[in-house]
């Protein structure tokens, strides 16, 4: 079974082809038309992924040695995202499955995080505590089993993708923020100033961002302290707060394997704060903790293969959520 997988729901372009489990040809456009405007502009997004999508298809075709008439399965995101870059995507992936007269299986983006660590990992055995740090979510999950998962904690304001972006922003850094404040933290001193660590006493396992990063928008407008100051305390306050309540979730939920995913866990910092927890923690390859078609692609055949899936129900986008 050959399924193609196409990933638009933000403004990574992905198109990813994957055969008995096994990815076999994929590749990941980040649009990087958006840096000039300092975060992702919704409507250049859409443009750009249909601008893409038709030479990414080629060629990742091309270098699976495959025809498109190989194809089983067209997958595509349909949500959560900014809705003109899924129904971009959904579009082409609609076009595609007409053209060829084969089914069309629409995947959620977040689910397909959950599951893209049996990309690399497929021995790996639930249960264990996900949790998904991107520019568009923070969330702590549950995963039970195959299918079956539940969300423990979210954010209740901004993602921590979010604050390190809009950190950056009052810093005059470039955007995506977070590589910004990581490399000015380097020599920074992460004790200078003692920035919130929110909700971190409060019974959830909920995340709150905003009000760290308006004391962080606070003390720049004091004008006392070193950008490189502030960085690395911004920085450790993000990371401490995901780590007390992934760490609070592993503990008492009395599992043992913890997975980062989402583009935050590149942080260092945050990886070398999780070495010290007593759990076992698998960071997804870089590639398929940020967002990719590979997940979406893989996420679908596992579904055809465990009859998980309605191929004749028809779907729609949606901008917010989990609809499994
Ligand atoms: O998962 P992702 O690539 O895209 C989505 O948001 O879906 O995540 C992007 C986010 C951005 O907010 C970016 O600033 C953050 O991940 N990020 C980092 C690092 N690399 C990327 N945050 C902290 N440290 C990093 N090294
Ligand atoms: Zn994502």
């Amino acid at each position: 079974m050959i399924v193609l997988g196409i990933e638009t729901s933000c403004d990574e372009t992905g198109v990813a082809l994957c055969s008995d489990l096994k990815v076999i040809s994929s590749y990941t456009k980040t649009q990087s038309i958006h840096e000039k405007y300092g975060g992702v502009v919704p409507e250049v997004a859409s443009r750009e992924h249909e601008k893409f999508l038709p030479g990414i298809t080629k060629k990742v075709i091309k270098e699976a040695n495959i025809s498109l008439n190989d194809i089983d399965y067209i997958a595509v995101t349909n949500g959560p995202g900014l809705m003109g870059s899924l129904l971009s995507g959904i579009s082409f992936a609609k076009g595609l499955s007409q053209g060829l007269g084969i089914p069309l299986i629409p995947v959620n983006h977040l689910e397909a995080h959950l599951n893209s660590v049996f990309i690399e990992h497929q021995n790996l055995k639930p249960p264990f505590i996900n949790l998904l740090v991107s520019g568009g979510h923070t969330q702590l999950w549950i995963v039970k089993g195959l299918f079956d998962y539940e969300l423990i904690g979210e954010t209740l304001d901004d993602a921590c993708g979010e604050a390190f972006d809009k950190g950056a922003k009052k810093l005059k850094l470039k955007y995506p923020g977070g590589p910004e404040i990581e490399k000015l933290a380097i020599n920074g001193d992460k004790n200078k100033i003692n920035f919130p660590r929110p909700l971190k006493d409060d019974k959830t396992y909920n995340y709150s961002f905003s009000g760290l990063k308006t004391s962080l928008i606070n003390c720049v407008d004091k004008d006392i302290y070193e950008n490189k100051d502030i960085a690395a305390s911004y920085q450790e306050a993000i990371v401490d707060s995901l780590i007390i309540k992934f760490n609070k979730a592993l503990k008492n939920y009395n599992i043992n394997t913890g997975i980062i995913c989402g583009g935050v866990a590149a942080n260092k910092r945050l990886r070398d704060k999780l070495k010290k927890l007593d759990s076992e923690i698998i960071y997804p390859s870089m590639k398929y903790c940020t967002d990719n078609a590979d997940m979406i692609a893989y996420l679908a055949e596992l579904k055809v293969k465990n009859n998980n899936i309605d191929v004749t129900k028809n779907f729609t986008a949606y901008s917010r959520g989990m609809v499994v």
